[in-house]
């Protein structure tokens, strides 16, 4: 037996000297190492061997397959280093050929109008405060004053995560970035339950809601909430504060207008629209006619909604307002189809 493996060892190193290339190599390994070749059967007839020949031949043959392994490494490192030998000595290697330059990474579109928004919301003095994306039914809706069956839910058709044995109260991903002025104003409330301090905050973030798909209408898109709560806090203010912001964001020439709306969790509310900075007022394609294009949602906060965040609506008020920026981008380029945003096509992307 201890003849027979050395006659494997021979004859296996022999046939390795004269492979060149890495594809007689592997049929080497194959042969000489592989599960059919001769040192791996006698490793498994080792069974059939005395209790005193197994320990004997088992080394041995040990012996021959760690050697048989390291001359197979050696030699893959000089076939290797040879055929690249081979290739720098034949080819030629035209150093003068300019490198494929790295492209260069952006920012999505609704990142770069989200931080265009908070931008200037942030020189308003307003503060960024980021809230969940999954929510209770509370907190989306019955603290904004939306009971449950209230039919103004139907303006958010919603996507729940779990109702399961939680009756009026299920999970749903949030359908707006309105809860989080209640989680806001509740952890603002909590420093001095007494006499909560005044706040001016930002809201942004993805928002979710059950939709067709369609040009319009998105299951995903983005919203920008602003709040404002404190003493003496007047619709003058929102007025001021969301003209100023169009002004800034539109040119300093934009021109807007407040219609009345309704939201549960806003009284008085009103919709802005600015003048169409496409056709400039005339009526367009964009405006639809109009000479004005919707931009946000606004209204003072709901005394209900004050009350639910620690506030006694009878010495606070405030103001609220939300906007799309996907929608901003839209009017802005004119874009006719919202599922560009999160149709991952580079063509468009590339734009921004
Ligand atoms: N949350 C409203 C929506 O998604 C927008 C809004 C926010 C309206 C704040 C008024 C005040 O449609």
């Amino acid at each position: 037996m201890i003849d027979k493996l050395s006659e494997i060892e021979t004859t296996a190193l022999e046939s390795l000297a004269p492979i060149k290339d890495e594809a007689a190599l592997e049929a080497w390994r194959i042969a000489n190492l592989g599960r059919n070749s001769a040192l791996m059967t006698v490793f498994s007839d080792l069974g059939k061997l005395s209790k005193e020949e197994r320990p004997l031949i088992g080394q041995a043959a040990n012996r021959v397959k760690v050697a048989l392994e390291a001359r197979l490494t050696e030699k893959m490192e000089s076939v290797k280093r040879s055929a690249l030998e081979h290739s720098l000595s034949t080819e030629n290697l035209d150093v003068t050929l300019p490198g494929r330059s790295v492209r260069r990474g952006r920012l999505h579109p609704s990142t770069q109008q989200l931080r265009r928004v908070l931008a200037i919301l942030g020189e308003m003095g307003f503060q960024v405060y980021t809230s969940r994306e999954v929510e209770t039914d509370e907190f989306n809706f019955q603290l904004l004053n939306f009971p449950p069956h209230h039919p103004a839910r139907e303006m958010q058709d919603s996507l729940y995560v779990d109702a399961a044995g939680r009756g009026d109260n299920p999970i749903l991903l949030r359908t707006h970035t309105s809860p989080g002025q209640i989680h806001a104003m509740r952890e603002y409330a909590a420093w001095n339950p007494k006499e909560p301090p005044p706040i001016r905050i930002a809201l942004p973030g993805m928002c979710y809601r059950h939709e067709q798909i369609t040009s319009r209408s998105e299951v995903q898109f983005n919203q920008v909430e602003g709040l404002a709560v404190g003493k003496g806090i007047t619709f003058a203010n929102l007025k001021g504060t969301l003209t100023d912001f169009a002004r800034r964001m539109f040119g300093q020439a934009a021109r807007v207008r407040f219609r009345a709306s309704y939201f549960p969790f806003t009284e008085p509310s009103a919709e802005m629209d600015v003048e169409c900075f496409v056709c400039g007022g005339k009526g367009c394609s964009v405006c639809k006619g109009s000479g004005w294009l919707e931009i946000l949602g606004s209204g003072m906060v709901h005394p209900v909604v004050l009350e639910n965040g620690g506030y006694n609506p009878r010495r606070y008020t405030g103001f609220a307002f939300g906007m799309g920026p996907e929608r901003q981008l839209m009017l802005r380029y004119r874009i006719d189809d919202i599922r560009y945003f999160l149709g991952n096509d580079i063509r468009f992307l590339e734009q921004f």
